[in-house]
């Protein structure tokens, strides 16, 4: 398919561009009143995320009332864990939780790794969308990192202090190993199955990245975004570009930069000037306005979107984003405010 604005694939190869591309991490979701309108229809997540004509419709609204240069698939991370047979499901206010988590390493060697067809919904989910998009920006597909995808997993939702999965790496290392791999097996045909589906790039979403030591972050996280990312890339798929975003860990940008991706997202407790040093212009850079910026008066968000395209500069290679994502209570006329800053200002 051709595309009628390629804008954030030419950044992240790095090539020059007359504007600097945005798009917005969560971008669609309940912030959006024409979004929980859908979600209410559907009445649950997974059949909203399963039901590829709904999955389709929401990933396209937040392009229908800002400019925005791609799409993420409407989807989740734990789709994963849901098709290896854990059962996910979304309650009310607390968030994601599964009917069968892991509470015994025992688990871990009867888990499956599934194939893309077990995740066909999604697959089905990513050709309507493109066929639909018809060229207007790209679709990126997605997935969790294997260390983000097993806190959910044991800890069986959110946690402060990630105590079940930590225990979990430090008196049993064999076996989170064991499922880490498992994890990036399966990551590799879920990430295959995207491209092959029409996804023009692969975001892998780090979320807990940073809760661990850097030598922790390396053994448990890094080891196998790497192994995704060289089963992607020695498979031939070498044209889709792989974007890493591992929240919090600003300290191991530079073993990021090497790792063989071709951009990083950046979160905003770091300036982009520090973190173009450390990554050395090897990769392509995407972020990091603070969310929390949307909650601020128009002229204040107009011109926080000015410091992060200076921080970065002239250099080709910036995606803007934000440093995480958005909020249920954030407001989508902020949204377009911070929109027109960047079209605006990047303006070359
Ligand atoms: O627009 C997009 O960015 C695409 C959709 C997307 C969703 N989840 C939809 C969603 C993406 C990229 C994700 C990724 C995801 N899911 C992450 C990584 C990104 C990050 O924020 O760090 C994580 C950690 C998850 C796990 C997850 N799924 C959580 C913690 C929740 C929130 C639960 C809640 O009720 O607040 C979800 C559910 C979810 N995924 C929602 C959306 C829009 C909200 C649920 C709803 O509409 O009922």
């Amino acid at each position: 398919m051709e595309l009628k604005n390629d804008l954030y694939l030419r950044a992240l190869r790095r090539e020059s561009t007359e504007r600097t591309p945005v798009w917005l991490m969560r971008q669609a979701g309940r912030y959006l009143p024409e979004y929980r309108k859908v979600r209410a229809k559907a009445g649950d997540f997974m059949t909203l995320a399963g039901t590829p004509e709904m999955a389709c419709e929401v990933t396209i609204q937040p392009l229908e009332r800002f400019p925005l240069d791609a799409a993420i698939i409407f989807s989740d991370i734990l789709t994963i864990p849901d098709a290896m047979g854990l059962g996910l499901h979304f309650v009310q206010g607390e968030g994601p939780r599964f009917s069968d988590p892991i509470t015994d390493v025992k688990q871990i060697d009867q888990l499956p790794i599934p194939e893309a067809d077990d995740l066909q919904y999604v697959m089905d989910a990513i050709s309507l969308t493109v066929k639909t998009l018809n060229g207007r920006v790209p679709l990126i597909g997605f997935c969790g990192s294997p260390w983000t995808l097993l806190t959910y997993m044991i800890e069986n939702g959110g946690s402060k202090t990630f105590a079940k999965a930590k225990s979990l790496l430090y008196k049993n290392p064999e076996a989170a190993h064991r499922l880490l791999d498992k994890l990036a097996q399966s990551t590799v045909h879920y990430l295959i199955g995207q491209i092959e589906s029409g996804a023009s790039a692969v975001q892998i979403f780090d979320s807990w990245g940073g809760v661990l030591s850097p030598h922790d972050f390396e053994r448990f996280s890094l080891k196998y975004m790497r192994q995704i990312i060289d089963g992607i890339k020695d498979a031939g798929y070498t044209d889709t570009p792989i974007v890493l975003f591992s929240k919090g860990a600003n300290q191991s940008l530079q073993s990021l930069a090497a790792s063989g991706c071709d951009g990083l997202g950046i979160d905003w407790t770091i300036d982009l000037k520090d973190a173009l040093l450390k990554t050395g212009g090897q990769v392509a850079l995407q972020g990091n306005l603070d969310p929390a910026v949307l909650y601020a008066p128009d002229e204040y968000i107009d011109q926080s979107v000015k410091t992060v395209l200076d921080s970065y500069g002239p250099k080709p290679g910036h995606v803007f984003n934000l440093g995480h994502g958005m909020q249920p209570d954030m407001s989508p006329e902020k949204v377009a405010v911070l929109v027109d800053a960047v079209r605006q200002y990047s303006q070359r």
